[in-house]
């Protein structure tokens, strides 16, 4: 079956493929978004939902991508379009694998940028910029940082500067294959635990250390207690459910296409299940375990819990923990922000490694195209992709790609997927793929969860961020569809989003002419940011055409 095996690339050993798989999971969105999503949702509210859509909904979805990508290798596919078409047989879903490579490309766009102010921050950080700094000076620096055109050192395009420079060393590193992700792996994952560890046990140690006149009630472990007392009053609102639900795939890296193409190099009798599994909880420990443990905590210990309720968000990570390292003196804080920011780069630039490979698979695969071809296209394609989102940070370019291609298309491409495993590939030659040279037995149940639970979670999960209800009251529009008074969508729903309802709501109610002109300005970006989206979803699509034509007229010449 193995037809061109001269070249065939393939995983150096076991560690190198454990250690990339779970590097291509542990990410900013361990670090960034589970902290964030937590406190928002209500703490321990949100991690029981959570912890059941990791069994219900992660571990299927693990399983599933695992087993198609090794499927797809042992017939020389390597990227989700043609590994899709050989499982469902139908020439369509060679357009549904379009997803797998889109939305890596999409990610790696804003993706890179978080990685390079990572670095940044790790570089001002040894040079002691935050020496002295105040809270808002702190904040401050990242406001102007990210404006573009005047930086706070003075150099103009500082931030474009940079991010071109760590998309160049990701291209660098992919046009070694996969013997380079693997290698930065090997490193980097270490690294990136033991800061992790040394961090949380700081976190987990600093108490009611960090007590100020400002903030008398500081204590780290209100923080520590609001993640971790389970509460169950919200388990019945859909909201959390689909917050949950959207970290754990985000976090897992599952509804991308980068899975599916790491496993496509595996060899046909290797193990999946195991492997799948143990990436799954690695990422799991760092996430939950570390994750939780260092940047609430810290935050709390310094601010107190409800400044950190107030102030959840991304910033935290990048306007808040440099000042209070400042706390610890300025060599502990030069370390502490090496830490940090390191891990961050770490968890970043082992991520978006793996958002490389599903199009130099593919372009490989089709075209010929060799590694360093295929790194420096996908290279140019995230820049054409990326300076808006970098260029126009502000106007929210960057925060619309990641509700369309890092949310939406997740959940729409694992639920397409999973109807083609459980019902068109078929449960039955779908578990035979998954336990195939398994080294752990996977307990049947999960044949039964794979084919019916985990569609019919990923189906309601859609259907919520579709018709999300007005304010989010679900129970209040339930009642009121009930009694024939209709359903109230709410701007945060898919539908509404779509034609801008909330931001044009808001103009309305401004009358400074100034506001008027930027929310203005930001509409027209927004629509930029989707049409340049839909704009990649359709050139790929044309690539997939194009490759068909050529298999066609390979087969039948
Ligand atoms: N799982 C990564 C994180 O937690 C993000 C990620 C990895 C990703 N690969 C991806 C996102 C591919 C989109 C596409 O940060």
């Amino acid at each position: 079956m193995e037809q061109n095996s001269v070249s065939k690339e393939a995983w150096g050993s076991r560690l190198g493929l454990i250690l990339a798989m779970a590097g291509n999971a542990v990410g900013l969105g361990n670090f960034l978004r589970f902290p964030v999503q937590a406190v928002q949702n209500g703490g321990g509210a949100f991690i029981i939902p959570y912890l059941i859509c990791f069994l219900l909904m992660g571990i299927p979805l693990l399983l599933i991508e695992w087993s198609s990508g090794r499927y797809g290798g042992k017939f020389n596919n390597h990227s989700t379009p043609y590994i899709m078409k050989e499982m469902g047989k139908s020439p369509m879903w060679k357009y549904v694998g379009v997803f797998g490579i889109f939305t890596n490309i999409a990610v790696v766009a804003y993706y890179t940028y978080i990685e390079s102010w990572s670095l940044v921050y790790v570089l001002h950080s040894v040079f002691g910029t935050f020496d002295g700094m105040s809270q808002s000076q702190v904040a401050q620096f990242f406001v102007e940082y990210i404006n573009v055109f005047t930086t706070s050192t003075g150099i103009p395009f500082e931030a474009v500067f940079f991010y071109v420079l760590v998309l160049g060393m990701n291209v660098f590193i992919l046009s070694k294959g996969l013997g380079g992700i693997e290698k930065v792996a090997k490193i980097g994952m270490p690294l990136l635990i033991l800061f992790g560890v040394l961090l949380a046990i700081r976190g987990l140690t600093l108490g009611t250390s960090g007590q100020s006149e400002l903030f008398p009630d500081a204590n780290a472990w209100d923080g520590l207690n609001f993640l971790w007392t389970p509460q169950f009053d919200t388990l019945a609102n859909p909201k959390v459910w689909i917050a949950a639900a959207g970290q754990i795939f985000f976090t897992l890296s599952v509804g991308m296409g980068t899975i599916q193409c790491y496993a496509a190099y595996l060899n046909s009798k290797d193990d999946v299940a195991l492997n799948a599994v143990s990436a799954g909880f690695v990422n799991e420990f760092v996430e939950v375990v570390l994750g939780s443990s260092i940047v609430i905590p810290i935050a709390a210990g310094y601010l107190g819990l409800d400044w950190v309720l107030e102030n959840a968000g991304f910033g935290m990570a990048f306007q808040t923990m440099p000042f209070l390292f400042q706390q610890w003196g300025e060599i502990a804080a030069a370390f502490a922000g090496v830490f940090w920011f390191g891990l961050l780069f770490f968890a970043g630039i082992t991520s978006s490694l793996a958002m490389g490979t599903p199009w130099m698979g593919f372009m490989k695969d089709e075209f010929g195209w060799g590694k360093k071809r295929g790194a420096w296209s996908f290279g140019a394609l995230a820049l054409i992709m990326g300076l808006p989102t970098v260029l126009f940070y502000q106007y929210g370019v960057f925060d619309e790609f990641d509700y369309w291609a890092g949310t939406i298309s997740l959940v729409v491409f694992a639920l397409l997927e999973t109807i083609l495993f459980s019902w068109v590939f078929g449960i039955g030659k779908g578990w035979n793929e998954i336990t195939e040279g398994a080294d752990i037995k996977i307990p049947d149940i999960y044949k039964f969860i794979i084919k019916y639970i985990t569609p019919s979670l990923l189906l309601l999960v859609f259907l919520g961020a579709l018709f999300t209800p007005y304010q989010n009251e679900w129970m209040i529009n339930i009642n009121s569809l009930w009694e024939g008074n209709g359903w109230n969508l709410d701007d945060g729903s898919i539908i509404k989003n779509i034609s801008n309802a909330g931001l044009r709501r808001k103009l309305q109610t401004l009358t400074n002419e100034e506001d008027i002109i930027f929310l203005k300005d930001k509409i027209f970006f927004v629509n930029m940011a989707r049409l340049m989206l839909l704009a990649l979803f359709v050139f790929i699509s044309y690539l997939v055409y194009l490759s068909y034509q050529k298999r066609l007229k390979e087969k039948n010449p």
